[in-house]
């Protein structure tokens, strides 16, 4: 009796402290790849455990990057290429051999959050391609014993034809069947949507109409008022309007995993600074670190990825190649703040 009691309690006290360790850091960031000037992976591994980074998200595979990461604790979201939905779709094999080439070697020693069929496809000319992705890499990921990694895809919040007032938003005519299909296949299988919410580009977009201290979180008042629900920052406004337009195509029990968020250091005259960047990052890190939630979902924290380790010099010029939190030569660009 006290032997099964010290295994029950022992057992808790495991739970326990899992929860405590998987709930503790919720914030991660995008390693993007697109620089001819960027460090060794493993490099770039030491120093996300300097910093006590424990998510990132990969566009692509990549096994240079995917060694690295064995056994560093790092949990991954692993993307696939857009180009290659196409053949995903179509052919059950195809998708086999992706997560067997890709997934199931480093299945032991990397624990993958998930796997994001394309990034920003919907709306596009692939935005056929997702559903059917998503369903042969589930069915690939369950015939390779890996069914507990959950498939989804990440979308742009250009997939709202409404987003103002947030409790408005709904999914744009034009993609509103395949995302209704889309969170149908997530809701069945309790698996979170990924969504690229930023607020710098809603800014830009509208900068008569949205202050910018509202883009920055840098407001103690509320500045959109819609109907019950305050809101003091463009953040919680955009994704109560993706959390608004779930509920409309019935996936209200849906949680969202914000895949992309951030803000450019350069680039774009006063608006995309370093202390703009800095303010922005560092309170939206604060933000969703918390337990508050947004209006429509308060107390709901937000994985959340920030966007991204590194300024990228083989992406567009301008404000594109600089979203990094450090130069290629592992020199912050500003300091972001992860131990909140
Ligand atoms: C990382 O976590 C360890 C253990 O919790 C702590 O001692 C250390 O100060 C943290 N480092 C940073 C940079 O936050
Ligand atoms: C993988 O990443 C490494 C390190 O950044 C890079 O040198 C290599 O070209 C990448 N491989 C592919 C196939 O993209
Ligand atoms: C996709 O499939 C087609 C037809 O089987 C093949 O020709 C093509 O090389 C494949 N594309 C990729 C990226 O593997
Ligand atoms: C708001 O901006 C002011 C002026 O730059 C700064 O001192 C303050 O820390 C900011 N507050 C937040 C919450 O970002
Ligand atoms: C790193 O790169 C940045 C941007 O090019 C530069 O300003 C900085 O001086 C460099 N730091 C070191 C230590 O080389």
């Amino acid at each position: 009796m006290g032997w099964l009691f010290c295994r029950i309690v022992v057992f808790f006290l495991l739970v326990l402290q899992f929860n405590i360790f998987t709930e503790a850091r919720l914030v991660g960031l995008n390693y993007g790849l697109l620089g001819n000037n960027l460090p060794p992976p493993s490099k770039v591994v030491a120093l996300l455990k300097s910093r006590n980074i424990t998510r990132i998200r990969l566009f692509a595979p990549n096994h240079t990057v995917l060694r690295a990461l064995e056994g560093s604790g790092i949990e991954v979201i692993l993307g696939t290429l857009n180009e290659d939905l196409k053949n995903i779709s179509s052919d059950v094999t195809y998708a086999l051999s992706w997560i067997t080439s890709n997934v199931e070697p480093y299945s032991d020693t990397i624990n993958f959050r998930c796997i994001s069929a394309g990034n920003e496809v919907i709306p596009g000319d692939l935005a056929d391609f997702v559903l059917p992705a998503m369903k042969n890499l589930h069915t690939a990921l369950a015939a390779s014993n890996l069914i507990n990694i959950p498939v989804s895809t990440s979308v742009p919040t250009s997939v709202l034809g409404t987003s103002y007032p947030p409790s408005k938003g709904e999914f744009a005519e034009n993609v509103n069947s395949i995302m209704t299909s889309i969170t149908a296949f997530l809701a069945a299988k309790k698996s979170p949507l990924l969504v690229n919410v930023y607020p710098y580009f809603a800014y830009i977009s509208n900068p008569n109409d949205i202050p910018l201290f509202y883009a920055l979180f840098n407001s103690t008042e509320v500045v959109v008022q819609d109907g019950k629900l305050g809101y003091k920052n463009l953040f919680d406004a955009i994704t109560d309007a993706v959390y608004s337009a779930l509920e409309k195509a019935g996936g209200e029990s849906l949680d969202i995993i914000i895949s992309e968020s951030g803000w450019p250091s350069d680039g774009n005259g006063g608006i995309a600074t370093i202390p703009n960047a800095k303010m922005y990052n560092n309170n939206l890190v604060e933000h969703v670190s918390g337990s508050l939630g947004t209006p429509k979902r308060p107390g709901k924290s937000i994985e959340t990825y920030v966007f991204a380790i590194f300024n990228e010099n083989l992406k567009p010029p301008g404000t594109e190649q600089n979203f990094g939190l450090y130069y290629p030569n592992m020199t912050q660009v500003y300091h972001l703040n992860f131990s909140q």
